[in-house]
């Protein structure tokens, strides 16, 4: 008995001697003040092991000493093991944790980002990091680079499918809330790219040139938002140059927009490559490279032994990565290994997806599947009866079992291969329909797809665009003769329905040929089941655009990508700096999207904002409310389903304002039985409004009567109000 007391009593007392050498162990501080006990005990060597990465895993060309610690992923940053602090352990894991497939692990694919957007919900956002970060710790992972905002501002960029759309308040609300919950799995969180890599063609190469106030409104708005809700422990610079200095040395986004005028206490790292110079970039505010250590290495010890780089400047690199280590709780509660919920998993992909998929067209109400008229469908196309693809680079998600279709000799996929997830439409609609003839027709010969459709009471061609990191697409039109495959089927069967399968935006001349169209993005680990779902009408589709679709690429600011091909990147003729850069002039501002189509008064061939439902909503009753700066409204559902509605709310500034757009100032998603009403009340976020000042660094609500708009798309708002913001 005594020893069992005596046993106890150092149980209990070892912690509180452990607390007294090691006081940053105390829960009860402030992560800052944690980072800064822990800062005094450090070296000048395990403050600059801080400020580098040690190679990437499954790269050759990024090996060093210490990459077998990577755990497989991304990067790998020392920790201090004397002291209890633990090192950085990054995956990639933007839709799903990266790079499971080499380390033999599992992960979900949830929908792509720029899917999930479109569902306009706060809680699947939060649903979606939860999953990530819990798959991320059970792979021993403690730090993730998702978090993707750059808007949508060029949709043929071969990452649209990574980022949340053209919104800067819809996509920083949705991508803060991912990574809030993300965080709160005991994570690192991670935005990028920041900023205005907007494409991918000659990424390190391009210089964007754009005017403070455009990309305080736009852009860099997207992050504020998106840091303000979620505070993660680290920003990524990106590959670009802003306005002639690379953005991982940029001391006005760095220094002067994040770290002062946003006061954001995390650290910043480089894309991976894209660290630039030692002096200028540790001064200018970038505090790690990744994955290397070629500029952040040995030759920042040598700069601070020299006096060329203050130890100061080494103090606030080390204590931002202490703190995000801190505030995320990776201190406390590191990561424990151990098996994925799978189920789990799946479970919350297919919800998302569900609310997630836009109905774009529906004649004649073709859609949900009518079992009483419908006897046979004819399923054609895109590998429909094997699986849906995926979007592709450092954002790809290994498909349980390999790709489902491996390219032709290879067994094996390589970065820009086309990747297939075993998630077969075909089969999901089979087992939802099991007393309707389904039959397949692969789409290859044209002629035989129309025979199968003419045969058929309802035909659904799948269609594809595949896209990834590293690559543009040259037009948002189909690839691989879809267009063609679409219009013959659509000859033959006037009841036929186009799924597709798109990380982007999708130009459709086929359009007025059929009877309805589908979107449902790159659908993840469940996507299938979620889309018969949807088809068959167990799920009444809900989802809204999060960017526009162009009628054709040449209403897009640039008509073609800048520049063309990537090759181009080295004529002459595209390099304007002595540096070697290329200047891109983004002539558009801050008027991205929408607000672009609007001010050009061009119209899109669907509209940011733009969903279809089973059923119908009613707008009625909007009211102003000045002084509480929030608008209420009543919305019915006026058919005879039950569906959820996206109801949007915009404002436009004062006549005269030289910046006259309306913008997105909120949003309600409200659900809804069959002839139901809800009267809601949505706050205006001011933030959309407010104008920047170059000359003071300061942000102003111009005073005046603001117009309200109100409804269902941004081209479709009924309801119309004065805002008076004194
Ligand atoms: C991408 C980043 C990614 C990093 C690490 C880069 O090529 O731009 O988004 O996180 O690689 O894989």
């Amino acid at each position: 008995m005594r020893a069992v007391l005596a046993f106890i009593a150092v149980a209990t007392v070892l912690p509180a001697q452990q607390q007294a050498a090691r006081p940053w162990m105390n829960t009860a501080l402030p992560p800052e003040q944690r980072a800064e006990l822990v800062l005094q005990q450090l070296t000048l060597d395990e403050k600059l092991a801080f400020a580098h990465g040690n190679g990437m895993a499954h790269v050759p060309n990024w090996q060093m000493p210490l990459t077998h610690l990577a755990n497989g992923g991304a990067g790998y940053v020392e920790g201090v093991a004397r002291l209890g602090i633990p090192g950085l352990l990054i995956s990639d894991a933007a839709y799903g944790v990266r790079d499971s497939g080499a380390n033999g692990r599992y992960s979900t694919a949830l929908p792509s980002n720029l899917g999930a957007a479109s569902a306009w919900d706060v809680d699947s956002a939060c649903a979606y990091g939860e999953v990530i970060g819990r798959e991320l710790r059970a792979q021993g992972y403690d730090m993730t680079l998702g978090g993707g905002v750059n808007l949508a501002r060029e949709p043929r960029n071969g990452r649209t499918f990574e980022y949340a759309g053209e919104d800067p308040l819809l996509a920083g609300t949705l991508v803060g809330s991912m990574m809030k919950c993300e965080q709160a799995q005991h994570v690192v969180g991670d935005i990028k790219h920041y900023a205005l890599n907007d494409q991918e063609t000659g990424r390190s190469g391009m210089n964007i040139v754009i005017s403070r106030r455009a990309m305080q409104e736009s852009d860099l708005l997207a992050f504020h938002i998106g840091i303000s809700i979620a505070n993660p422990g680290a920003v990524m610079c990106s590959y670009n140059r802003i306005n002639g200095d690379y953005a991982c040395e940029n001391r006005y986004t760095l220094h002067d927009v994040l770290k002062t005028q946003w006061g954001y206490k995390g650290f910043v790292l480089s894309d991976w490559g894209g660290t630039h110079s030692t002096e200028k970039a540790s001064a200018a505010g970038l505090d790690q490279e990744q994955p290397m250590a070629e500029f952040m290495g040995d030759k920042l010890k040598q700069a601070v032994e020299a006096g060329r780089v203050p130890m100061a400047e080494i103090d606030d690199h080390a204590r931002r990565v202490l703190y995000a280590l801190f505030a995320s709780g990776v201190v406390d509660h590191p990561p424990q290994p151990g098996v994925v919920d799978v189920e789990k998993g799946l479970e919350v992909a297919q919800r998302i997806e569900e609310k997630s998929i836009v109905l774009l067209k529906n004649s004649a109400s073709v859609l949900p599947i009518d079992t009483k008229r419908v006897h046979r469908i004819a399923v054609i196309g895109g590998h429909a009866d094997v699986g849906m693809i995926s979007g592709g680079g450092s954002a790809q998600v290994d498909p349980p079992g390999g790709n489902a279709i491996m390219p032709e000799g290879q067994g094996s996929t390589n970065w820009h291969d086309h990747v297939w997830f075993p998630t077969s439409p075909l089969k999901a609609l089979r087992a939802s329909l099991p007393d309707t003839a389904i039959e397949y027709n692969d789409g290859a010969d044209p002629a035989a797809a129309a025979r199968l459709a003419g045969s058929a009471d309802l035909a659904i061609v799948f269609a594809y665009q595949w896209e990834a990191e590293d690559l543009d697409l040259p037009n948002l039109a189909l690839p691989d003769g879809q267009e063609a495959l679409i219009e013959q089927v659509a000859a033959a069967n006037a009841h036929t329905v186009v799924v597709l399968e798109s990380g982007t935006a999708v130009t459709m001349p086929w359009l007025g040929k059929v009877a309805a169209v589908v979107e449902a993005w790159y659908a993840g680990s469940a996507g299938h089941r979620a889309l018969a779902n949807v088809l068959t009408g167990t799920v009444n589709p809900s989802g809204k655009l999060a960017l526009s679709f162009p009628a054709t690429e040449s209403d897009l600011p640039r008509a073609t990508i800048a520049p063309l091909t990537p090759s181009t990147v080295h004529n002459a003729a595209d390099i304007s700096a002595a540096d070697g850069s290329y200047a891109v002039p983004y002539h558009e501002g801050a008027r991205v999207g929408y607000k672009w189509y609007e001010t050009e008064h061009r119209r899109p061939l669907f509209a940011f904002g733009y969903g279809l439902s089973y059923t119908a909503f009613a707008y009625t009753g909007l009211q102003v409310d000045a002084a509480a700066r929030a608008v209420t409204f009543t919305v019915k559902n006026t058919g005879k389903r039950a569906g959820a509605e996206i109801a949007e709310v915009y404002a436009a500034p004062p006549s005269g304002s030289d910046e006259p757009y309306k913008r997105l100032v909120g949003w309600k998603r409200v659900t809804l039985a069959a002839g139901e009403s809800q009267t809601v009340t949505v706050p205006v976020d001011t933030r959309a409004l407010q104008i920047f000042d170059e000359a003071t660094e300061s942000w102003s609500l111009p005073t005046g009567t603001y117009t309200v708009l109100v409804g269902a798309a941004s081209d479709n708002t009924p309801l119309t109000a004065v805002l008076p913001l004194h």
